[in-house]
């Protein structure tokens, strides 16, 4: 394949297209390349089965972080969305990040664009920034720290008290984390579409049929739906209460991807993907920025090295500073960092 041809296919496809000859075995060539070149494999939970099977190691979003921080592999191969490899790099800059398809966006990173963001933050002054690590790198850039689903409420709760805080982008898990901090925040208001479509009408008539199930829900759902679940937590979280409860039916509401690496760690236990609004069809939750993703185009990304992930270092520098505070406030419990607050820059 010719380099014109393969940076059409970037601009036009967002990922490099190849015809395999028939009965190429993708796992071993994968695996192969993957040892020869020194890559690492990172997949989030909501990876397809058969990418989170050949991952050296699959995660919650702060799991893949740190991950992504420690590694000595020359490649990191970032099977998730944009802001996941970019977070990778922001980390990591001396390894070469890639990622599948560069389209696999997030509903939530797209629901805060940099100049509406510098816009709000403008119009408050002396706020704290806390940023959902689910925005670009440019929004991390304007952050004063960043948080995940696992350590959101830790994070604001490091923040010393009577300073005004900003939450974006994700207006679900700000006001869970109000809640269960009892700070005020101002919140942006975006949204995970695949979080936002459960029906808890649907949810209800499945707690019907398995009225001992356990509703568990992660805290990008709406507000209706965690007021229902018995357990709220980061993708890591619903998986390790899985685990260790003893009850034997779980209706689990997060992206279904979720279940394949519940049902490898837990055995004997009936996990049900929460129904979405209009999917009557598979009755289950997907993210179609995350099922981008495919083992063809992990095979191309790998052999072609690219698409490759490229921030501006001057962005890089200033967003890797609110990442290093959320390491820091993640590493040590109860540390409370009073981040100068931010000008929009
Ligand atoms: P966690 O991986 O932190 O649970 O977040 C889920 C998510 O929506 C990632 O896009
Ligand atoms: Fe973004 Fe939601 Fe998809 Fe996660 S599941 S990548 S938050 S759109």
């Amino acid at each position: 394949m010719n380099a014109e041809s393969m940076i059409r296919d970037l601009e036009e496809k967002g990922f490099v297209e190849e015809e395999l000859p028939a009965g190429t075995d993708l796992r071993g060539e994968i695996l192969r390349m993957k040892k020869e070149k020194n890559a690492v494999i990172l997949a989030h939970y909501y990876q397809r089965p058969e990418i989170q099977d050949i991952a050296d190691f699959v995660g919650d979003s702060l799991g893949l972080s740190r991950q992504a921080a420690g590694t000595d592999a020359d490649i990191i191969l970032f099977a998730g969305v944009h802001f996941m490899a970019e977070t990778a790099k922001i980390l990591n800059p001396s390894r070469k990040v890639l990622i599948p398809d560069l389209r696999a966006g997030c509903s939530l990173e797209s629901s805060c664009p940099p100049d509406k963001f510098r816009d709000f933050i403008s119009r408050h002054p002396g706020h704290t920034v806390v940023t959902y690590i689910n925005c670009s790198a440019e929004v991390k850039a304007m952050s004063d720290i960043i948080c995940t689903s696992s350590n959101a409420a830790q994070v604001v709760a490091s923040i010393e008290p009577g300073i005004p805080v900003i939450f974006a982008p994700d207006h679900n898990l700000g006001k869970y984390v109000m809640k269960k901090t009892g700070r005020q925040m101002f919140l942006w208001n975006g949204q995970c579409d695949v979080h936002e479509a459960f029906s808890m009408d649907k949810i209800n008539a499945l707690r019907k049929i398995y009225p001992s199930a356990k509703f568990i829900a992660h805290p990008e759902s709406e507000e209706k739906l965690l007021e229902q679940a018995v357990f709220i937590g980061s993708t890591s979280a619903l998986i390790g209460f899985v685990k260790k409860d003893p009850s034997d039916v779980f209706i689990v509401a997060t992206e279904a991807g979720i279940l394949h690496q519940m049902r490898k760690e837990v055995t004997g236990k009936k996990l049900i993907a929460a129904p979405a609004y209009e999917n009557n069809t598979c009755a289950c939750s997907e993210c179609s920025f995350m099922k981008l993703n495919t083992m063809e185009k992990i095979y191309t990304t790998l052999k072609y090295e690219i698409p490759e992930i490229i921030i501006p270092e001057p962005i890089r520098l200033r967003a890797l500073l609110p990442l290093q505070r959320m390491m820091q406030v993640s590493e040590q419990p109860g540390l409370s960092v009073a981040p100068a607050s931010h000008a929009a820059n």
